[in-house]
């Protein structure tokens, strides 16, 4: 008889983004004339730039001749791809990463849930609280993480580096030694970012003890602050000691197309054994490569006229959470993040729960947002709002939460 990876019993309740579907589902079609705004799930809107759509459509027609057709992508993505971000992400920013050292994925998503089976189980892992859900989820389907506890809502096993109001909403290096430690800057939830000096405190930190930093830059493109790394290989030392994650995603809209890639240098070792050899045999094993026609679509991101479109969407985001933080502030809110990130962290009003003003924003001004505390028990009181709507949209929700 067949037995079950019982680790995924132990993952607790429903995920936050099905709740939240639910409860609105429910209240519209209780209320079908209600206008509901969506801000809480952090998806785009806006379409695909036009130079991407051109690279796409060339790539399709590249497909469809038998003298172009492509089959199966290079395991680590294709050269051009590489050598684009190689160039663009990394040495224009005096970062040392070589393309070689790039694995062109399907997202950010997947790269971050899949990186910890590199690693042993005997690795403890240190996550911010809040906390993107995936890096923790992914270590208890892996048996990672020991029991949870029903009421803090935390694992034995892993170290939680709270992010409040009182330390800024950056993470302080933990009591108990960790092996692996996920940061994520800027932020999802919270909107926040660390400067450059403090990324590098995390780096000698990590080198210290021997720890890898699992370092999630997926908004590194509506960072607008002098100072805040766009990549930790800016940080003296980073090379021996982090693996960074990126996504195309945020910065050029693929939600919908799916494009990521993830760094792994070549001085990452344990003892003789480089990370970089180890992931490359996981990705030739279990990954066929990102499709012909994305990859093109991923090289445009950075030609000249799709690093200009794409410079005004995020604009565009931008504006809108200028408007959000600015509206919510006006109204007597506590509001952070909003300025080198999508995401406006507000902090619900009146000793509200984050599920409670969940429900009253539903229902009072038809806004949905997202619980704080569906992303770590320290954002409980907490709320996420996202900058991804449309401008009209936004200012249309942000007018009605000041009106209550
Ligand atoms: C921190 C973080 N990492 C990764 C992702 C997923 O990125 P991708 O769409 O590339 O899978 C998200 C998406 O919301 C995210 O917030």
């Amino acid at each position: 008889m067949f037995k079950l990876n019982e680790n995924y019993l132990k993952l607790p309740g429903s995920y936050l983004f099905s709740t939240i579907g639910k409860k609105v589902n429910a209240y519209a079609s209780a209320h079908p004339d209600k206008k509901i705004i969506r801000l809480g799930i952090g998806d785009v809107t806006q379409p695909l730039a036009p130079a991407i759509i051109q690279a796409m459509h060339g790539a399709v027609d590249e497909m469809g001749r038998a003298e172009t057709f492509r089959g199966y992508a290079p395991d680590l993505g294709y050269e051009f791809l590489r050598n684009a971000i190689a160039e663009n992400d990394y040495k224009a920013r005096g970062c040392d990463v070589s393309a070689d050292e790039i694995f062109v994925s399907d997202g950010a998503k997947c790269d971050s849930g899949n990186i910890q089976e590199i690693f042993s189980l005997d690795n403890k892992i240190a996550v911010c609280d809040p906390v993107y859900p995936v890096y923790v989820d992914s270590n208890v389907m892996a048996g990672r993480t020991g029991v949870y506890d029903d009421v803090s809502g935390t694992w034995s096993d892993v170290i939680y580096m709270p992010c409040t109001e009182e330390n800024g909403f950056a993470p302080e290096l933990p009591s108990q030694t960790p092996d692996l430690i996920y940061l994520c800057f800027p932020n999802n939830p919270t909107g926040a970012t660390i400067y450059k000096e403090q990324l590098q405190e995390w780096v000698d930190y990590a080198n210290r003890t021997g720890a890898v930093i699992i370092y999630d830059a997926a908004y590194e493109a509506y960072i607008s602050e002098e100072d805040v790394p766009h990549s930790i290989y800016e940080c003296r030392g980073a090379r021996s000691c982090a693996i960074e994650l990126r996504s195309f995603s945020k910065n050029a809209g693929f939600t919908g197309v799916r494009l990521g890639f993830t760094v792994v240098p070549k001085e990452l070792k344990c003892g003789d054994v480089a990370l970089h050899s180890l992931w490359a045999r996981r990705h030739g094993t279990k990954y066929n490569g990102a499709p012909y026609i994305v990859q093109r679509a991923g090289e445009a991101v950075y030609s000249a006229e799709g690093s200009v479109q794409l410079k005004e969407q995020v604009a565009y985001y931008m504006n809108n959470a200028h408007y959000i933080l600015k509206g919510l502030r006006e109204a007597g809110y506590t509001v952070s993040g909003g300025v080198n990130a999508p995401y406006i962290w507000l902090k619900a009003p009146d000793g509200m729960s984050s599920w409670e003003f969940f429900d009253y924003l539903l229902e009072h001004a038809n806004v949905v947002g997202t619980p704080g505390s569906g992303f770590g028990p320290s954002g409980e009181t907490y709320f996420r709002l996202t900058a991804f709507g449309s401008y009209e949209n936004t200012v249309e929700a942000v007018d009605r939460i000041r009106a209550l």
